[in-house]
């Protein structure tokens, strides 16, 4: 069917097992360091913060780990995702590419999230957990794992990036409508919050802050373990789902992905999307191409460097081999809160040292204008994260019909943008600014990383 829009899978397909890319890695991934003593990481090291079952899935090597069911059977509420043609698009970029995206906007709380925060919550239960402590960038994490604590009967609290708390007010209602807690970060109610806000009252906070209150708070309550949005292993591993049903929807379409396109915060969506693909060039030559793109005010990937940093910025979070821009640097107030961050998954980084992924980044300006082409060709309005994707995804369609090439692009729209009105506005009233990379700041940040 040459106009078919939509490629929906039935319920039984939802995957029954999350894809482990570690299994087909050309060279093991670095150890994860104690940030205490610089040792590799063990699993008592991790206790206090993480329940057991997801230890076990941070160093698992195996190719596939099963879902456990009660997280299958709470992911069909949303899932499996649709899988979008964008022929409204094709036509107004008047390219021969055809351009598919995975929507993974329509799940309760509005993004790719849930699809971790379920798995999250399901373990910490099972091991009699009670309470979760997390960090949320632009209030989209935080709101999925405050849906997925009302699910599994779990407390949430949840510290929210300034910056994001300010410009989001009614993410925050709806975390505390799911039943979660919810303070600005930096806050008064952790030691860390304290010493920052006494240096710096009008900290606009960044990810890297609201981690190390979330990771204070877990580790200073027994009642209590951290859930993390990003970045980690286990969480790529969980999106994984994204992936592979892709792959199947990708094979109703008869179609194989060229180029397949994610931003990149911390890694998870992206790896969601792309790591199934990224395994069929790894375990069978599939040559597609797999672009990251992130924003030019928080380019890790592009101009980080690849060492060992703290994955936050109280240096109590575990220490990484990643590409960072500093544990110190915080990134200007951008309105892709989620990517505002100054690491990178070690997974994603590992990939890009050995160049079996390519990466783009992109000035807000010019996201939104492709966030808004989306919109008016489309209907769907994507939150701020993805618009970094869609230009990336424009910017090949175009650059398939200057070379007038039937190239075939995939891209993960991995949110919608009904809370980043605010930014849109901005956007069009001309008033929505750019920043440069800031050099001087990053290598001022890059001065102390740890001597590992
Ligand atoms: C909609 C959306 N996309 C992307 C991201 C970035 O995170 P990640 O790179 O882990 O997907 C976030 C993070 O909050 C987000 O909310």
């Amino acid at each position: 069917m040459a106009d078919r829009t939509k490629y929906v899978l039935d319920e039984d397909r939802i995957p029954r097992a999350w894809y482990n890319i570690a299994a087909d890695l050309p060279v093991p991934p670095p150890p994860v360091l104690n940030p205490g003593t610089g040792q590799p990481i063990g699993p008592a090291d991790l206790a206090p913060l993480f329940p057991m079952e997801v230890i076990k899935q941070v160093v698992s090597t195996e190719r596939e780990i099963e879902i456990p069911e009660p997280v299958r059977d709470a992911y069909r509420l949303y899932r499996p995702s649709p899988l979008y043609r964008a022929h409204r698009l094709e036509r107004a970029l008047d390219t021969p590419a055809h351009i598919y995206y995975k929507y993974e906007g329509g799940s309760p709380s509005g993004s790719h999230k849930p699809n971790t925060a379920l798995a999250q919550a399901f373990y910490a239960r099972e091991e009699g957990v009670t309470r979760l402590a997390t960090e949320t960038g632009a209030g989209q994490w935080g709101s999925a794992l405050a849906f997925a604590g009302a699910v599994f009967g779990l407390e949430v609290k949840v510290y929210m990036v300034r910056a994001s708390y300010d410009q989001k007010p009614y993410r925050r209602v709806l975390m505390e409508t799911y039943g979660a807690e919810v303070v600005a970060s930096p806050s008064m109610t952790t030691n860390y919050g304290r010493s920052v806000l006494a240096a710096t009252p009008d900290s606009p906070g960044s990810l890297g802050m609201a981690i190390s209150e979330a990771v204070e708070d877990a580790a200073t309550r027994d009642d209590t373990k951290y859930a993390l949005g990003s970045v980690l292993n286990h969480v790529l591993l969980h999106q994984t789902v994204i992936g592979q049903e892709a792959i199947e929807q990708m094979g109703m379409a008869g179609e194989s992905p060229d180029v397949v396109i994610g931003c990149t915060g911390g890694g998870s969506n992206f790896a969601g999307l792309a790591f199934p693909f990224l395994g069929r060039n790894l375990r069978e030559g599939a040559k597609h191409r797999i672009v990251a793109a992130e924003p030019e005010a928080a380019p890790s990937l592009t101009r980080g460097i690849y060492a060992y940093d703290y994955g936050d910025t109280a240096k109590m979070a575990p220490v990484a081999k990643m590409h960072t821009l500093g544990h110190d640097f915080i990134p200007e107030p951008i309105h892709a809160g989620g990517l505002r961050y100054h690491g990178m998954s070690p997974l994603v980084s590992l990939l890009k040292e050995h160049d079996l992924i390519e990466a783009r980044s992109i000035h807000q300006r010019s996201s939104f204008e492709a966030g808004v082409l989306f919109a008016r060709a489309e209907g769907i309005l994507p939150a701020p994260e993805p618009t970094h994707a869609i230009r990336v995804a424009i910017d090949e369609a175009l650059a398939a019909k200057e070379a007038g090439e039937a190239r075939v692009i995939l891209f993960n729209l991995c949110g919608h943008g009904h809370f980043d009105l605010s930014a849109y506005e901005r956007y069009l009233d001309g008033t929505l600014e750019d920043f440069e990379y800031p050099r001087e700041r990053v290598e001022a940040a890059l001065a102390g990383l740890p001597q590992v």
